[in-house]
């Protein structure tokens, strides 16, 4: 059986390096890059670290609007579609290449399986909540990896088959944890002693309106007088950042700001910090796995668990950022198993396999 991902941005290889050695010994496991992302630390550092085969595929379609991105993920996918003729294809998450690779699938008539599936955050301006609901809604297959995202898509009554998998992000980090702690130096290289604050941003909501980014260096600003904070920059809020002319405060700050970084320097740099604000999926994730207090600078996070269970505090931009109330901000206790356990790739696997050998499409 010839099972097809689509990957293309960051979080998508994260995904990708969770389920690939399973998928492997499952299926033929053909791996197609759209190229999405393409800078060195934002593409290359994940396959070359992290045992995983370089894709089958590299499509290069890089940056440019939505609808440059998707159109062109769609005719590239379905040219690689063509020539392989997967039995199914699995995408992941809810980038641009997650929708262009499911509506590639789908158009011609390929079947298709949605790894986190469900995740809603009922703010159709995000450019992501567009993109899962229509994947869920063109899906064969959903993996849900909580509760609330299975409940969501019964809610919508979504037309394929939904199961409850838990998070692939449990995997990729139980395996590679032990080995960033080993080999990374990521520490002694950006001149940090444990015990700092990490910062991740890059949400087009956070960082496209001026007056809201201007609020956001503000807030990192007034974090580093009073602690050490360091921030792998995403070149979408670089970019911001510079064109603005807001780069200058920010570095002249006493900020760390470094490169985004390959997993293995990213996990060390989590697993040894005391706080950590974001606003990516991902990181809020590998945060309450590490235990970590994680404030989520949003209005909602899809990630509901989290913050029902006071792991995760959400503090939205327009309402005032208070950097004492962050700094000060402190969960009440710990739950365990709210994103479930690392079997998720398995239990994902055994479901298509089931699929795929019952016919019964
Ligand atoms: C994308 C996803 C978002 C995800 C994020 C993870 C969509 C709509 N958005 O956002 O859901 O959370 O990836 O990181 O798919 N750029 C570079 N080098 C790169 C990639 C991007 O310089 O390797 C710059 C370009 O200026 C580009 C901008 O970043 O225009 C935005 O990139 P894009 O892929 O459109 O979206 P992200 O903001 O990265
Ligand atoms: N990540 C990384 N290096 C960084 C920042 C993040 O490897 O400098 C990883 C992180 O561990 C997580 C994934 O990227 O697994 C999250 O991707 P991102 O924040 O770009 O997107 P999101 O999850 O919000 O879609």
């Amino acid at each position: 059986m010839k099972i097809l991902s689509v990957v293309g941005a960051r979080p998508n290889y994260v995904k990708l390096v969770a389920v690939h050695d399973v998928f492997s010994r499952f299926f033929e496991h053909v791996v197609v890059d759209t190229g999405q992302h393409y800078d060195y630390e934002m593409n290359r550092v994940f396959f070359e670290q992290l045992e995983v085969p370089e894709p089958d595929y590299f499509l290069g379609v890089g940056s440019g609007s939505h609808g440059y991105q998707v159109g062109e993920i769609v005719k590239r996918v379905e040219e690689v579609l063509q020539r392989e003729r997967p039995d199914f294809v699995v995408v992941y998450g809810d980038t641009n290449s997650t929708l262009g690779g499911a509506l590639a699938a789908v158009k011609a008539g390929f079947r298709v399986g949605h790894v986190e599936a469900g995740l809603r955050s009922f703010d159709m301006s995000m450019p992501e909540e567009v993109n899962r609901r229509v994947v869920d809604h063109v899906s064969h297959l959903l993996f849900a990896p909580t509760g609330s995202a299975y409940r969501n898509l019964l809610a919508e009554r979504v037309p394929g088959r939904v199961f409850v998998t838990g998070d692939v992000h449990v995997r990729a980090l139980k395996r590679w944890l032990p080995i960033a702690e080993e080999r990374s130096h990521v520490l002694e290289r950006l001149g940090l002693d444990p015990g700092y604050v990490v910062v991740t941003l890059h949400r087009a909501e956070n960082t496209d309106d001026p007056a809201r980014l201007s609020k956001i260096v503000g807030l990192l600003v007034g974090l580093a007088r009073r602690e050490r904070v360091v921030f792998p920059v995403h070149p979408r809020i670089r970019k911001r950042l510079v064109d603005l002319g807001l780069w200058e405060g920010l570095s002249g700050s006493g900020i760390v700001l470094s490169e985004p970084l390959g997993y293995l320097d990213f996990l060390k740099l989590l697993s040894n910090s005391r706080l950590v604000v974001t606003d990516s999926g991902g990181v809020q994730r590998e945060a309450y796995l590490l235990r970590k207090p994680v404030v989520v600078l949003r209005g909602v996070t899809e990630w509901v668990e989290l913050v029902e269970s006071g792991l995760a505090l959400l503090v939205d931009v327009e309402s005032g950022l208070d950097p004492e109330r962050i700094l000060d901000w402190r969960p009440s206790g710990y739950v365990e198993g709210l994103l479930g356990d690392e079997h998720a790739p398995e239990k994902i696997a055994e479901i298509l396999k089931g699929y795929l050998e019952s016919g019964n499409f």
